[in-house]
């Protein structure tokens, strides 16, 4: 992620695996998601991830997968916010003994907003309730 030249943040993904890196076709691996720390709780955070699931439906993925810490709520919540849900918790993922928090957004039956991109409630939702647009 570029502003003004200068790198803000990064995405890294792997195409058709699961999280632990087995084959899993439809599914992409978000493999990590960052902003630089002087660049943080500016909203690029949301962007990036508004992109990568622009990224995931352009390429007719169905499913995204991801993992983080446990005890990373700020990355936890931003995928919430997205529709992501836990899947599951994985005790023995980081060497150190922390346990991965498993999330998914499925992309096969999905109503996002034509203006910011978000998930909608359902699909005759009239308006978006991040960014208010409203299509009557
Ligand atoms: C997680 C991360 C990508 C968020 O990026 P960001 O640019 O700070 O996020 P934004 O400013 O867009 O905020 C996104 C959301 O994160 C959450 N958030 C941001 N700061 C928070 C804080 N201090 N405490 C709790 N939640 C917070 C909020 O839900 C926020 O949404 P809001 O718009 O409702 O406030 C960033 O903190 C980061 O790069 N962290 C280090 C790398 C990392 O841990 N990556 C994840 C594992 S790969
Ligand atoms: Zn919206």
């Amino acid at each position: 992620m570029v502003l003004d030249g200068q790198a803000v943040g990064c995405s890294a993904f792997v195409h058709n695996v699961d999280y632990n890196e087995q084959p899993r076709p439809g599914c992409l691996y978000i493999v990590s998601t960052g902003v630089a720390p002087e660049f943080q709780r500016k909203g690029f955070g949301n962007q990036q991830k508004a992109w990568q699931i622009e990224y995931a439906k352009q390429r007719g993925f169905t499913k995204i997968v991801t993992n983080m810490r446990q005890s990373n709520e700020r990355i936890i919540r931003l995928n919430e916010k997205f529709g992501f849900t836990i899947r599951k918790i994985d005790p023995g993922y980081y060497s150190d003994g922390e346990p991965c928090v498993v999330m998914e957004l499925d992309l096969s039956n999905s109503y996002t907003c034509p203006q910011c991109g978000k998930p909608l409630r359902t699909s005759r939702a009239k308006q978006c309730r991040f960014c208010h647009a409203d299509w009557h």
